[in-house]
This record gives C-alpha cells, structure tokens and sequence, in this order.
C-alpha cells in the first residue's frame, strides 16, 4: 500500500495533487481517474449515517446520541454499535464516518452537548476508542471530531478557546489522543474555533507538533465544513485537506502559493501522501472512477435490534422511591389497567438533536407506542400535557411506529425556474426543514431547477395556524386556497412568507410550496424552512391531570428537542420550557403513582424531583426511543445506564459557568482542571445527581477492594480487583467506577479522577469481579515544563464508587521513583 502510495505520488501532477487537498463537493474527495485513484466519500455522525442529502435521499438508521451512548458505560455495546454504523456507511456508499465527537461536557448549555460523551476525558476515551474500533474494524474508517476546545456554539466560527495548558492536555485533548494511539483512527476533524489565538485548522501546535509528532497520527487531517481560513498557514500547519469543496483556500489558490514557493512542494506532498493513504484505507486508491453506489436504507432486523438494546442500556434511572410500600418501577404490567403516557414528547418523540448529527429517521416509536404495545390488554391513554414548541417549527413526519406509517411531504424536482411539467426526481421526506447541499444539481450539472412540496397539514388544537416559509431563494407557499408570493427576481425582494388559517383539532388542510434554485451560484447551499407556529390552548395541563387521576400510573415524558438542543445555539439555560414544571408537579400531586422520564441529551433543572418517586433520564435514544423506554420501564432488562455527566441543581454550580460563554471573542477556561465532578469535588458543591449514578432495580452488595501490588513503579501496573455480589431479586447491571487520588500532589490536581470502569451484568446471587488495571498514565499529570506526564512518587488513594460520590471501597498504594 504505502509503496503504491508513492508511486502514485511520483505520478501526479501538480494541479492533480493540488484538487486532491480539497472537496469535490460537500462529501466527496476528488479522484484521479486518469490513475485510477477513485472517491473518498464521507459522511456525518455520529447518531447514524446521513449519506448526501440533509433533506432528502433515502432513510439512515437513527442511533442513540453520544450522551446516551456514554451513558451505557459499556464499551463492548459502543463497539458494535461502531460495527452497526460501518453497515451503515455501506448503505450510504460511504468510506468514513464523520464521528465521533469528543468534546467535553463543560457546560450543558452547549449546543451540541447531547452528540458529545461526557464531562469526563476518560470515560470520553474509552467510549470512543470503542466507537472507532467497532467501525474500522469492519473496514470503514472514523473522524475524531472537533479537535479542539470546541465546547459550546457561542461565536463557534471564530471564538479563541484560552485553556491552560494542563486542562489542555489532562482534559480535552485526552480523547483525542486514546483515538490517535490507541484506535488508529483514520481522520481527525479539525474544530472551528481558535485555541490561545489561532484558528484550529492552522495550528502547526495541535496538527504537527502534537497530533503527528507526538501521538504518531498517520491519518488526514480534514477542517471541519468551511472551517479553513488560509491557504499557506493551513497547508504548512498540516492541514491535509479542506471541507467541503470546491474549496475557496485550495484550487488555484494553493496551486499559486505552491508556485511562490509560500508551500514547498515536499509539504504538498506530505498532504497528499495523507489523502492517498485514506483512499488506499478506504480501498478506492484503484477503484478507477467507479460508478458511484446509490444510497439505500437497509431495514435490517439485527441492527434495529442493537438500537433498542443500546437505547435501553443508556437510560439512567435517577430516583425510584417507594409509593404505598413499593418502589414505582419497574411496572407490573399484569396489576395495571390503566396507564396515562403524558408530555410533550411522549407521542411525538424527541428522537435526536439539531444540527449535523441529524439523520432521517425511518421511524420513530414513541413512548406511547412503546408501551402500548409491551403492554397488550392495558389501556394506554395519551395527553401532550404542555407544548414545548419554540415558536413555529417545521413540520415533521417522523413520528410513526412503523416506516411509511404517516405520509410524508412529497417532493417533485422540475428542470427550470419555474415547477411545471414532468418531474425530473421525487421523494418523500419527513421534515420541512430543506437543505440542498451544492452537487444535488437535480436538472444536470449547473442548470436550473424547481421543486414542489406537497403535503397534507392535521391540526391537533382548535385556533390560529400560521404556516410560513423563509429562504434566500423564490418561494410562494398555499395553505389551501390562500396563497402567499415572494417569486421576486430580485433576491432582496424575497423572505418570508406566511398564511395564517383557523383550523379546528383534526381538521387537515393541503399545503402547496413553491421554490426555485436560479441565480445562487453552484457553491451556495439552499435553505427552505417550511413551518407552522400553532395555537396552544390553555387546558393541555388540566386535561394530562385528569387523564392521570384516571389512571393506575402515570409516566410523564418531559423534556426538549432538537429546536432547543441544536448545533449552532447554546441553550440559554437549564428550565424545562413550556410549562413542564408546573405539569409535573400537578399530575403527581394528582397522582402519586407517577414516574417522569426526561427525554433531553443534556441535563435540565429538576427542582421537582423530591415531588417525584421514580425519575429516568432518557437522553435522545433514536428511533427505537418508546421500545427502549418500555423495557426499562417494565423491567424487560434492568436499569443498567449511568450518568456520563453531572445533573446540576442550579446552573450556577456548574465550575465553567463562571467563566461561559467568554467575551470580546475568547473564552477563558478559568476554571482548569475544575470540569464536572472534578469541580464539585474540589469546591464542595452537592450536586443532584452525582457523575456515575444510576440505580438498578436489583440490589448489590460489594467486597473488598484489593491490589495486586502495594507498590507500582515506571512501567508497572496494578490490579484493582472487587467482587460484586447481585442480592436482590433479579438480573440487574452494575457499574464500578475507579478513580484515583494524588494524596502527596505537589501541584494542583482535581480530588479524585476517573481512570477505569467495569460494567458488570450479574443473575441473582451471583458473584462476579470488577477488575481494572492502572497504569503510569493512571497516575500522571500533565507537568508543562517537563512537557511530558509525570507520576510523582508518594501515596495514592484508589476509590471504588458507584458514583463520584458513592464511594464503596478504598485502597492506598504508593507510586515509587525509578531507581537512580
Ligand atoms: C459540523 C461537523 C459536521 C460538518 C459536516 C459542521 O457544521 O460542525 O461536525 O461533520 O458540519 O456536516
């Protein structure tokens, strides 16, 4: 392979290398057919594979979000999970996974908190070693993503993220890292931020010196989409390769700083040399200009499967006190009669987040589908309760048990300006929400095109429907007979549009939407946002009441969705919105029977909890969400989900927040090493639900903790061992986490840190044993003006916990100096 690389590298010519260092289009690599070298073709992650198109194309299996994922702690399930996403990739024609993302959980109001792992680098590490392995093992290739400091939405494109050098190393580059040393991954993505100043995409700092020369990266290095801002500094920094294309910093920009001399021709091969390996990796170095594969949705048994497994194993339940003497979960099926599903998104699920891990869904069960159907001869009764709908939202047809289970909207493609004639492309798509990246080109390459959207409009309330339309593009949008014009030539001339009607519950209308892709130009991607801003009437929450009084249990699902979490917006703060507080509180007060489950990626505020018995939190499980949830809830399998992050009671406790978002275009990471647990644990701060804690529905007790040695030196190893014993009733699963303390630190270090775990499934009155090996770097922090890890000599203390604060087991050991 890599003797063909370099042959190959002799062969090209200067402007072939040159188109190699940039994107075709928004997902593909060019090729070289003239030598057989054929396409890279990537796509994003991490919650399933989109393929090409945001809006249209066909389905993608939707996955559980990285929160929900960590939240398993079980790195043989992330594994197959990763091997599940390489079949998919397949379906999509593609070679590499733009996934995972693993930057920390600093603050919850991070936008993209719910597609990240957790707060904890470790964790994050393993999780994700697991993640890239499960894919490149089956032949596909992974993107860590977003290197670095990349942790909220606030001025993303441009922020400088000022982060001590030890939080630095000891914190967010430490995923990064196990990826490159330990997973081998095939690319890394570079973050759109600046870090101490300068953009991510040119720091010969992050690319060179320490991802390559230190870690022994072999793999590309690509910006993340529009993330290149420089020809020569990013191309010297080590930037293989710019996303997506036609690149506006490579092309004849680079061919020119080649010719100045600004970019040596040995650096240019070097990038090459990197682009050529991944398409080596990727098996398509002589594919040839193959035929590209069509995209497909595989509707595979197994694989949908592993998604209600995983979505399972990832719920936390947080609390389950008795009521009447008996814990509320899981439920009996057999004693009910009656069960209100109540919430927001308990019949119209939040499946995912916003932004660029969002996939189409085939469908989605929710949780009211989920139970009705695991509890036959039950009446399942549903009441909204609240709406959570921040203003006017597209329109989604997801929300269906089954594929093809509600019609979507339909989608005619026309050649020219105006929609007329035969269509020359149709599809059915689930949102309104249309995004039409640059390459689509329905009518031929360049040449202009129109669509048509068609769609039958249910109203769930009595009142006023506003139905709008926003686009830089000619739109005019019907909602039956009225009709609403922005066709202007003029591009100022267009915008919005809007069309308001009354409509009364389950009364539909036909919605018509016209829109023509003219004068943009072949590189600017189209935005049409299609939505309807509903009445919400006053009686959700009496009606959920009454239902709740009505029933033998109620489960209320709580929570936000993918117009509140979202890439590009931070949340502003930690509330439940639209009146879910007040909701809970009056179906509990209504009904003590009451189980909440939080259907959010990220923590909210749960002031309400002590009213509560039993509370679970679901995260954004994909589309198994409601049979995920009814087998946790009924004790299919046991409640084995742990927190991968810490539930705050206030958003002030947060040890970030003091110093979030930043000012005047930085953002300082005051406080260091302080990061979740590690910062509660140093400031005293109780949190509500502690990093690591989850109950099970069976009961363990645990030994012992022991060591295989007292004493560990350079290159040596410990054993921790603790044997863990199910008590209760039934099958359950339980997490051991093992941190370790520097009791003689002579600098700064967080009380305790995470440095192995064990996910244990244990029968009833088994005995199984929680082992993790320590290592040097087990005991290490990052020492700046040795520029290396150090493990100072003296005490440590090794806590066993089920939690950050449940601590079970204790052992010291002493980390002893090389001998001189
Ligand atoms: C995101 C990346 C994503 C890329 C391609 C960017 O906006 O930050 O995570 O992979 O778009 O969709």
């Amino acid at each position: 392979m890599g003797d063909r690389v370099e042959e190959l590298l002799g062969e090209l010519t200067l402007d072939e290398k040159v188109s190699l260092l940039g994107g075709e289009d928004w997902w593909h690599i060019p090729a070289v057919p003239r030598l057989g070298i054929g396409s890279v073709k990537v796509s994003d992650g991490p919650a399933g594979v989109r393929g090409a198109e945001h809006s249209g194309g066909p389905h993608s299996a939707s996955f559980p979000c990285g929160t929900a994922l960590a939240a398993t702690w079980d790195v043989e399930l992330i594994e197959r999970v990763g091997a599940a996403l390489a079949a998919e990739l397949d379906s999509k024609g593609a070679h590499v996974i733009l996934a995972p993302t693993v930057n920390l959980h600093r603050s919850p109001l991070a936008g993209r908190s719910f597609e990240c792992f957790s707060e904890d680098p470790f964790l994050s590490a393993r999780l994700a070693v697991a993640y890239i392995n499960g894919v490149q093992r089956s032949g596909k290739g992974a993107t860590v993503k977003h290197l670095v400091a990349n942790d909220s939405e606030h001025e993303r494109m441009t922020i400088s993220s000022e982060v001590p050098e030890r939080a630095l190393r000891e914190l967010y580059l430490l995923p990064f890292e196990a990826a490159v040393r330990e997973a081998g991954v095939w690319c890394v993505m570079t973050a759109y931020n600046r870090v101490a100043g300068t953009y991510c995409s040119e720091s010969t700092d992050l690319i060179t010196d320490i991802l390559r020369d230190e870690w022994g990266f072999d793999g590309l290095v690509m910006s993340d989409w529009y993330g290149t801002h420089s020809t020569a500094p990013a191309t010297l920094a080590g930037l293989d390769l710019e996303m997506p294309g036609p690149p506006e910093n490579r092309g004849p920009a680079l061919r020119a700083a080649v010719d100045s001399g600004e970019v040596p021709t040995s650096v240019l091969d070097d990038r090459v040399r990197a682009v050529l390996q991944l398409a080596a990796r990727a098996g398509v170095l002589e594919a040839g200009a193959a035929e590209r594969p069509t995209e497909r949705y595989d509707h595979d048994l197994g694989r949908i499967a592993l998604l209600r497994e995983a979505a399972a194993s990832g719920i936390v339940l947080l609390q389950n006190d008795p009521v009447d003497g008996r814990p509320v979960l899981p439920l009996v099926g057999t004693a009910l009669d009656r069960v209100a599903v109540i919430g927001p998104t308990a019949a119209l699920p939040s499946i995912e987040g916003g932004g660029s891990a969002h996939v189409s869904a085939p469908y989605a069960v929710s949780p009211v589908e989920g139970l009705a159907a695991a509890l036959p001869g039950v009446e399942v009764v549903h009441e909204p309760g609240a709406s959570i709908r921040r203003g006017a939202t597209t329109i989604d047809t997801t929300w269906a048990a089954t594929e093809g289970g509600r019609p979507g909207l339909s989608v005619r493609y026309f050649a020219g300006d105006e929609p007329a004639g035969s269509p020359v492309r149709d599809e059915v798509v689930t949102s309104s929400l249309f995004r039409w990246f640059p390459g689509l080109d329905p009518a031929g390459p360049g040449a202009p095109w129109s669509v048509e959207v068609t769609a039958d409009f249910t109203a769930a309330f009595d009142g006023l429907h506003t139905f709008s339309v926003r686009s830089a593009d000619r739109v005019r949008l019907w909602v039956s007979d009225e009709v609403a014009d922005a066709w202007s030539p003029e591009p100022g001339e267009r915008g919005t549009v809007s069309v308001a009607v009354e409509l009364r519950a389950g009364e539909s209308v036909p919605l018509r939407l016209h829109t023509a892709r003219v004068d943009q130009g072949p590189d600017v991607w189209g935005q049409v946002d299609m939505r309807v801003l509903e009445p919400v009437p006053g009686d959700l929450a009496d009606r959920a009441v009454a239902a709740a009084s009505a029933a033998d249990v109620a489960v209320v699902v709580v929570g936000l969705d993918s117009s509140w979490e979202t890439e590009g917006r931070d949340r502003t703060d930690l509330s439940l919105p639209g009146g879910q507080v007040d909701l809970v509180r009056r179906v509990v007060a209504a009904n003590p029977r009451t189980v909440v489950v939080v259907n959010a990626g990220a923590p909210v505020e749960m002031g309400w909890v002590d009213d509560v018995p039993a509370v679970l939190q679901a995260w954004y499980l994909g589309q198994e969400t409601g049979n995920a949830l009814a087998d946790v809830l009924l004790g299919v399998v046991d409640a084995g989900g742990r927190l991968p992050t810490t539930i705050p009671h206030h958003l002030a406790d947060i040890p970030a927040q003091a110093h979030y978002p930043g000012a005047d275009g930085q953002v300082h990471y005051g406080e260091g090493l302080l990061v979740g647990y590690r910062g509660f644990d140093e400031l005293g701060i109780d949190a509500r639900y502690p990093f690591g804690h989850g109950l099970s529905y069976t009961a363990f007790e645990h030994g012992a903790v022991s060591l295989s040695t007292p004493t560990v030196g350079p290159g040596g190893t410990v054993e921790v061992s603790l044997p863990v014993t199910n008590v209760g009733g039934r099958a359950g699963d339980q997490v051991v986490q093992v941190y370790v303390s520097d009791v003689e630190a002579s600098v700064p270090r967080p009380p305790k840190e995470l440095k192995g775990f064990v996910r244990l499934h244990l029968e009833p009155a088994e005995t199984g044993v929680a082992s993790v090996t320590l290592d040097e770097r087990s005991f290490a922090f990052w020492d700046p003006e040795a520029h290396g890890w150090t493990a100072e000599p003296g005490e440590f203390e090794v806590l066993v916990g089920t939690s950050a604060t449940e601590i079970v087991g204790r052992a010291s050991l002493r980390w002893e100096a090389p001998a001189s």
